[in-house]
């Protein structure tokens, strides 16, 4: 579990967003205060709900951004969905009860990764050991000193240097390409066991999956003729399983799920309908309906057995401009207490948004044509002159937020782009004359209309 406290977590999302400081502290604190929970005794604990959160604010002002950074930031078991992709229960769909099977399948399979790195040491060495038996068989040799023919001193010690001088060999990559031939579980086990199963309904798994695990177990030896490199992986893999027990993964990672989950739920407000506005037979307010017993806190059914809602966190993102908060279902609303409005983006923010992040699109492009070995310098008025574009764009147009600034780049640098593999060693200056320049042909309308992106 990650302990970082508020400050911590504020800093990391600054490399990656500007502003929108409200933001990125309700997050913060929200988080920090379900680890704070963890450390409470019952009853106290089990009394103390998540605090939901409602992310508001116009498109592309980084509402779905400084929540995808943040689960890459946070360990806890976490899972993002469009609000637009479910179906009310009973319609041909997504039901909102797939967001809660979904996250346990992800934070199983997390766990179990943890689990598997955890004994790659000890696999690998058991693998070794079993490769060094199967080259010795291969070879003729008899592949360990129990062996019935071994009578004589002279033998055993034989046998005994023999398999040092293949482990040595092993150990040193010489024998990388030679085939071996091995026998393996005709299955690899757990990650066929996941492909097999996802991808299907969970009434469907129940039946198919004990018949699958019966078939598993059933299964017998298969002999593989592979390069030992290959061999080395199979092994491990193998042995790995063997050491990983699977029912303490679903165990801790269901627990992990029901005590710090977090689900994020975008374009909530498109759940806001009047009348049959979302789809042919779906209500966006039935989907809320649906949702509403989830986040309150309901025991819903995955294949890994029940999973308990009620201490996930959710964080819901919209627009809200054609419908407000206030028009979600009463109950539904009363499930996100706290409500952080983000702000809309200036010329200032935009030019910051280009030049400051980690990933900032200044950095990006410079960095690409680097490849072509073409270097590129934006200077200040350059990049003033961007921002000042894309937000005159914004303004005239339609208002896409800081996602304008990928269109506008994009044409500004397009005939850089297009030329770099002809140009190496070249040496470009993006300032304002260049920016309007390559701008001024945008101007008719229908050149405009292409940069609704
Ligand atoms: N405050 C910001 N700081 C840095 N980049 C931003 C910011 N807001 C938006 N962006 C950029 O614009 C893109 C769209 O933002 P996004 O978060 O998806 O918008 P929305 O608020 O509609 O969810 C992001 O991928 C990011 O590159
Ligand atoms: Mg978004």
């Amino acid at each position: 579990m990650s302990d970082s406290t508020p400050t911590q977590t504020v800093k990391q999302l600054d490399r990656y967003i500007v502003g929108q400081i409200d933001a990125k502290r309700a997050l913060a604190l929200a988080l920090r205060e379900r680890e704070r929970r963890l450390k409470l005794e019952e009853p106290m604990r089990s009394e103390i709900g998540p605090k939901n959160i409602l992310l508001i604010g116009p498109t592309g002002v980084g509402k779905t951004e400084i929540v995808r950074r943040l689960a890459k930031l946070v360990e806890a078991p976490f899972l993002k969905v469009e609000a637009t992709r479910f179906t009310e229960v009973g319609y041909v769909g997504h039901d909102v009860e797939s967001i809660i099977r979904d996250l346990a399948d992800s934070c199983i399979n997390q766990v179990h990764q943890e689990r598997m790195s955890e004994v790659q040491d000890e696999a690998q060495a058991a693998a070794t050991e079993r490769l060094v038996g199967y080259l010795l068989k291969q070879s003729g040799e008899p592949s360990s000193e129990e062996g019935t023919d071994l009578k004589t001193v002279q033998q055993r010690t034989r046998v005994r240097r023999k398999r040092t001088s293949v482990a040595r060999a092993l150990k040193n990559h010489e024998l990388e390409e030679s085939v071996v031939e091995i026998e393996v579980e005709s299955d690899e086990g757990f990650s066929s066991m996941l492909e097999f199963v996802s991808g299907m309904g969970s009434d469907e798994v129940s039946e198919q999956f004990n018949e699958f695990m019966s078939n598993l177990s059933a299964s017998r030896q298969k002999v593989k003729r592979v390069p030992v490199r290959e061999a080395r992986r199979i092994l491990t893999q193998e042995e790995a399983n063997k050491l990983v027990d699977f029912d303490r993964v679903v165990d801790d990672a269901i627990g992990r799920v029901e005590e710090s989950g977090v689900v994020f739920i975008d374009e909530i407000d498109k759940l806001i309908t009047r009348g049959a506005e979302y789809g042919a037979d779906v209500s966006g307010e039935g989907v809320q309906r649906d949702l509403l017993p989830i986040v309150e806190g309901a025991s819903v059914a995955t294949r890994y057995g029940m999973v308990k809602t009620d201490h996930i966190l959710f964080v819901g993102a919209g627009a809200f401009t054609r419908g407000r908060p206030a028009d979600l279902l009463p109950e539904l609303q009363g499930r996100f207490p706290l409500r952080v409005e983000f702000e809309s983006l200036g010329e200032d923010d935009f030019v910051r948004i280009l030049t400051e992040p980690d990933n900032a699109l200044v950095k990006q492009y410079a960095a690409l044509m680097g490849t072509e070995d073409v270097s590129i310098e934006f200077t200040e008025d350059g990049v003033r002159e961007i921002a000042r574009m894309a937000y005159t764009l914004n303004e005239q147009t339609e208002n896409l937020g800081a996602r304008r600034l990928y269109g506008v780049m994009e044409k500004v640098l397009e005939e850089i782009s297009f030329d770099a593999p002809q140009q190496p060693g070249k040496r470009w200056i993006v300032d304002a004359a260049y920016v309007r320049e390559r701008m001024r042909r945008i101007h008719t309308s229908d050149e405009v209309s292409r940069f609704i992106l």
